[in-house]
């Protein structure tokens, strides 16, 4: 056996130990934490119960928005008991590796959109890109997302009842009409989010 020489030791140590370090998130464990979630994010088409809308995608959604957002509803910026519920059993250490499973591959740019933006569009371009694939980790993306939950969202911003700085200010100047228009528009861009039972075991999701 060759000796392992003392400066590679040395060096592994500095590294592990070095400010910034950090290891990639472990998708991994992050299944094992996240096996509560499936029954509803897991299945296709599932809804939430009142009001009614289908439970958001979150395979291929931006893991840093989804660790921001589980923020949120521990917080009360976002109001929703089950979500609640379900945030507040999870330490923000784990955050990270639930959101790498859940998300399994984030969605990339393409560049080009699917169909006709809507006028509307114009002011969201600047972060959710012009195919609904949001332009920094922060930024959620949209594409595919389902129809109702984008209403929904955005009447949640518009009448203040979810808290955020930026949308507050992108959702006031919409009208019933624009809500609807923009989300039948960043629904219908592909490749789009995926229940994240439709990646992992049935392997197939809509344009991917
Ligand atoms: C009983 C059903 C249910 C369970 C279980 C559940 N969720 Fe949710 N989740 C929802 C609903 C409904 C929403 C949308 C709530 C809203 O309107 O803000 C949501 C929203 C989210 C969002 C924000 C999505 C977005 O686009 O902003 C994330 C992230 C999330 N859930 C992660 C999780 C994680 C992680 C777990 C498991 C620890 C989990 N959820 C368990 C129903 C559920
Ligand atoms: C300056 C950047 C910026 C602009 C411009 C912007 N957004 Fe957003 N958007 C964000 C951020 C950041 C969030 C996450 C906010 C939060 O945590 O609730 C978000 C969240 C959303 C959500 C919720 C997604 C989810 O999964 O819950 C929707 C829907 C949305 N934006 C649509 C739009 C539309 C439509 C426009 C144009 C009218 C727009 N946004 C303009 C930054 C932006």
């Amino acid at each position: 056996m060759t000796p392992r020489p003392a400066w590679l030791a040395l060096s592994l140590t500095l590294a592990l130990l070095a400010p910034g370090f950090s290891q990639a998130a472990d998708a991994v464990r992050g299944g094992k934490l996240a096996y509560t979630c499936h029954g509803c994010h897991g299945i296709p088409g599932y809804r939430n119960s009142y009001p009614i809308y289908n439970v958001p995608k979150l395979g291929g959604q931006h893991t840093a928005y989804m660790i921001a957002a589980l923020k949120e509803y521990k917080s009360g910026d976002r109001a929703h008991p089950t979500m609640y519920a379900q945030a507040t059993t999870l330490a923000d250490a784990d955050l990270a590796d639930i959101a790498a499973y859940l998300s399994g591959t984030e969605l990339k740019p393409t560049g080009r959109a699917v169909g006709t933006a809507p006028k509307a569009s114009q002011t969201c371009v600047a972060c959710h890109g012009n195919d609904g694939v949001g332009i920094l980790p922060e930024y959620p993306n949209l594409a595919g997302q389902h129809k109702d939950y984008l209403e929904y969202s955005l009447r949640s911003y518009k009448s203040g009842v979810r808290k955020n700085a930026i949308m507050a200010g992108m959702a006031a100047a919409l009208t019933e009409k624009d809500i609807q228009e923009l989300a039948k528009f960043y629904s219908s861009q592909r490749p789009g989010l995926c229940a994240t039972d439709e990646i992992r075991e049935l392997g197939k999701c809509e344009g991917r």
